[in-house]
């Protein structure tokens, strides 16, 4: 799984508890990212839809989320990968401006990018094939990056992994049935369903995924797009059409009631923090919309930013960071039982 800002891995194993607490046959992983949420629901036998607007949340969506592992010829996969490995690199688009306009990653690993992504669409387009590899791809390259884990900046020295040669891996395809779709959440969420349980975890800041990430927009895209700024930034970033009410103090509190109100599970769980646009009894006040709420708590590590601390574009030390903990929440809405056994489950009070 690549890097990503805001990814649950910790949180993991207790929404597991709470998704089997549930007896889940169905569930939404509705803001789904690195899919990473949805893949352990679904590693319970539950039928996980999974939804985000970014291109490259699809492609994982497709790969881990709606390919039923028993329907992939193993043997047909790794030789593919073997294939696309085994080409030489073919400087394009991807080295001139990841690796030679800016130093993403090395060139000897972006004209190797280049022949592959180009190969995926000659001779894969349209495949079931294509969004395990293109996921291989994607996961390669995150593993050889030069980067903090955001993609608005690279290190000002090469970091010691980027000199590593990029390596193709098997993905880890799961068994059972899934949906992986790309939309607005708040457009797109009320529309699918039922489920028996829903989960939420919209971005919680300003900083945005599209920008953060814009490499493997471009990736997926593969559309050689005008670009600006030292950290070749697509120009659509500009486009208010790549713009999520998320990111926006003043849209993003009426999204997420309207979407928290809308969504159609039985029981929803929301995760937020202690420390974006929205108080904890805002967030319970929208939830109770539902019926009854817990709230669990959790000490969290602050996003890498503040881990790194602040620097100034030539990337010198400029400021203190106020501080590198937070609370992640979880907010459980539902039934009054049913969400008191969740809360439980989710404790590890109940089995
Ligand atoms: C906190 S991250 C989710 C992380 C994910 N749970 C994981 O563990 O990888 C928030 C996600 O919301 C997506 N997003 C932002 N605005 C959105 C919108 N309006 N509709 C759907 N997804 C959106 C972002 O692309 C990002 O992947």
């Amino acid at each position: 799984m690549i890097k990503y800002l805001g990814s649950k891995r910790r949180l993991v194993p207790v929404l597991t508890r709470i998704c089997r607490a549930a007896s889940a046959n169905t569930a939404l992983d509705l803001f789904t990212g690195t899919t990473r949420v949805a893949q352990a629901f679904k590693q319970l036998g539950v039928e996980v839809t999974a939804v985000d607007r970014a291109r490259y949340s699809e492609v994982f969506a497709r790969c881990y989320v709606a390919t039923d592992a028993t329907t992939v010829d193993k043997d047909d996969l790794r030789d593919a990968l073997a294939y696309l490995a085994s080409l030489p690199g073919e400087p394009g688009y991807f080295t001139d401006t990841f690796c030679v306009q800016s130093r993403f990653f090395q060139p000897f690993n972006g004209a190797r990018v280049d022949a592959i992504r180009n190969a995926l669409d000659h001779d894969f387009a349209g495949t079931s094939l294509y969004p395990l590899l293109l996921t291989s791809l994607i996961e390669a390259a995150d593993r050889v990056d030069s980067t903090t884990g955001v993609q608005m900046a690279y290190v000002k020295e090469w970091a010691p992994r980027s000199y590593r040669p990029l390596e193709l891996h098997v993905p880890e395809l799961l068994v059972g049935r899934g949906h992986a779709r790309r939309g607005d959440a708040v457009a797109l969420g009320p529309q699918l369903g039922p489920f028996d349980l829903a989960y939420l975890d919209p971005p919680y800041n300003q900083h945005r995924y599209f920008t953060n990430y814009h490499i493997w927009e471009t990736l997926v895209a593969w559309d050689d797009p005008a670009h600006y700024g030292v950290a070749c930034k697509r120009v659509d970033a500009r486009d208010d059409t790549t713009k999520s009410v998320f990111n926006t103090r003043r849209g993003m509190p009426e999204a997420l009631c309207a979407v928290v109100r809308d969504v159609q599970a039985r029981v929803l769980v929301l995760s937020y923090n202690d420390e974006s646009w929205v108080s904890l009894d805002e967030l319970r006040e929208m939830c109770a919309a539902r019926g009854a709420v817990e709230v669990l708590e959790f000490d969290s590590k602050r996003y890498v930013g503040a881990q790194i601390g602040i620097h100034n574009p030539s990337g010198e030390r400029v400021g203190t960071v106020s501080h590198v903990r937070n609370l992640e929440y979880l907010l459980i809405a539902g039934e009054r039982r049913e969400v008191a056994h969740l809360a439980r489950a989710a404790r590890g009070v109940d089995p």
